[in-house]
């Protein structure tokens, strides 16, 4: 493993004119419309880019990274068999920030290395696709914001329904009036979930370079649960099922509501009332986030989430509903959409050929990357989402009602829901500064 601090990391892109200026082909490309992309964390989700991206004959294959070897390996073979390409396999992913003639890297480590990763990436110069939520904590999403800005790269964020024709269809219906004037809106998260039951400390398996996984959470021990996949219910590493799968709906939600600011005040009730396992956060949940939008007016956004449901809500397993004077919208990312007049007249039924478009997101990161072309799902949006994610999980946490001020981002006159605004870091180089 290279023994580089993260400051000189950062300084030797910077020499190598990398960490000041915005991409420009590197010599030696293939072709000037092929963009050179790494693959950095090539897991349940990450195989799932690999097998949607090597569909694409634009793009170069030049590294797959993964802190466990077997992953990294397998990734890479994954890669050749789609493409014929051969990448290059490592476990720690300065090998491929240093790396001069990479363009672009595909996050989907767990959520406690988006913001690391992402910022050193964006530091060295790379466009980055980084997994939702974009961050573990807020202040984390909003040192993203910065990285991306200073380093002038694109950061897409991976909530592919905002790519997802029929998704755009909806809230292009929404802002068209027909259900009036949008009031409130409600995300729901209902799936079954299955137990992790209760597992001692143990060594990490060989092909796990566990410190690299780690990254700068603070040391804690190995457990089974942690990898590969249910990290995300631990607090050192993700948000709960909020910012795991509660995260895609409420963005839509909020999208459809049309609030592009933090809401004002939260509330938020949390507690394990199914499963008696090792994971830290609520099976069951309810959050309610109030707007002061301009011009005096308020608006309400809903989550509710219940991990233990053999069953669907008005169809959807996770949905969204938006009230409106005029009439209501209710569906899912997965089923499509109904539309409904006063006394609950079907106006009309949008009903998708497929779920959410994962090749037409990173279709819009790539042609951002080439075109300057909007991200849908820019760091600056997702962050308002995930957001709400860490807002609602904290005021469950602390039982306590927030008061929240959208421009400073801060918790008012409650030290212990602050104090979960961030994280501390071990002394490591990727650690956020
Ligand atoms: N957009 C979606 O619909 C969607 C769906 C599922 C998961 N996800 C997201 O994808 C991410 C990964 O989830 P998953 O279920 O695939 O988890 P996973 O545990 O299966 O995969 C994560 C991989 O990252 C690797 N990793 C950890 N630290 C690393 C490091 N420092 N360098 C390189 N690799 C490292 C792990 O070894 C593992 O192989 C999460 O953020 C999750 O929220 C998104």
């Amino acid at each position: 493993m290279s023994t580089i601090s993260r400051r000189q990391f950062v300084q030797r892109s910077a020499l190598a004119g990398l960490a000041t200026q915005a991409f420009t082909p590197a010599p030696g490309q293939a072709s000037e419309d092929r963009i050179s992309l790494a693959f950095i964390g090539p897991g349940g989700m990450g195989t799932n880019h690999i097998r949607t991206l090597c569909k694409r004959r634009d793009v170069t294959f030049s590294w797959v990274c993964d802190a466990d070897s077997s992953r990294a390996e397998a990734g890479a073979k994954l890669v050749r068999e789609l493409t014929g390409q051969t990448p290059r396999v490592a476990t720690d992913m300065r090998r491929v920030l240093d790396d001069r003639t990479v363009q672009a890297v595909l996050m989907a480590t767990p959520d406690h290395w988006h913001a690391p990763g992402a910022i050193l990436a964006a530091g060295a110069g790379k466009h980055v696709y980084v997994e939702k939520p974009c961050s573990h904590n807020l202040r984390e999403g909003r040192l993203m914001i910065e990285a991306a800005a200073r380093h002038k790269v694109c950061m897409q964020v991976g909530t592919q329904s905002r790519s997802t024709a029929h998704v755009i269809q909806v809230i292009e219906k929404l802002r068209s009036g027909i259900i009036g004037d949008i009031l409130a809106a409600k995300a729901w998260n209902s799936q079954l979930r299955t137990s992790h039951g209760r597992q001692p400390d143990s060594d990490p398996p060989p092909e796990l370079d566990y410190d690299l996984w780690l990254g700068p959470v603070p040391q804690v021990p190995f457990k089974k649960t942690y990898h590969p996949a249910h990290w995300r219910w631990f607090h050192h590493f993700g948000a709960g099922d909020f910012g795991n799968d509660g995260v895609h709906d409420i963005d839509i939600a909020r999208w459809g509501l049309g609030v592009e600011q933090h809401p004002s005040r939260i509330i938020g009730q949390g507690s394990k009332l199914f499963f008696d396992d090792d994971q830290q956060w609520p099976d069951t949940l309810y959050c309610a986030f109030e707007y002061d939008l301009p011009g005096g007016k308020t608006r309400q956004l809903i989550y509710e989430q219940r991990d233990w449901s053999p069953y669907v809500q008005e169809g959807h397993e996770n949905g969204c509903a938006w009230y409106g004077t005029q009439g209501m919208i209710i569906g899912g990312k997965s089923r499509g959409w109904k539309i409904f007049g006063p006394r609950n007249k079907l106006l009309e039924e949008i009903k998708p050929p497929s779920g959410p478009d994962l090749a037409a997101h990173h279709a819009n990161f790539l042609d951002a990357i080439r075109t300057g072309a909007r991200l849908n799902a820019d760091i600056t949006i997702n962050h308002l989402s995930t957001a709400l994610c860490h807002l609602g999980n904290i005021a469950a946490r602390t039982r306590s009602a927030l008061v929240f001020d959208p421009a400073t981002e801060q918790i008012s006159g409650n030290p212990d829901a602050s104090r979960l605004l961030q994280r501390s870091y071990r002394n490591h180089w990727a650690a956020p500064v």
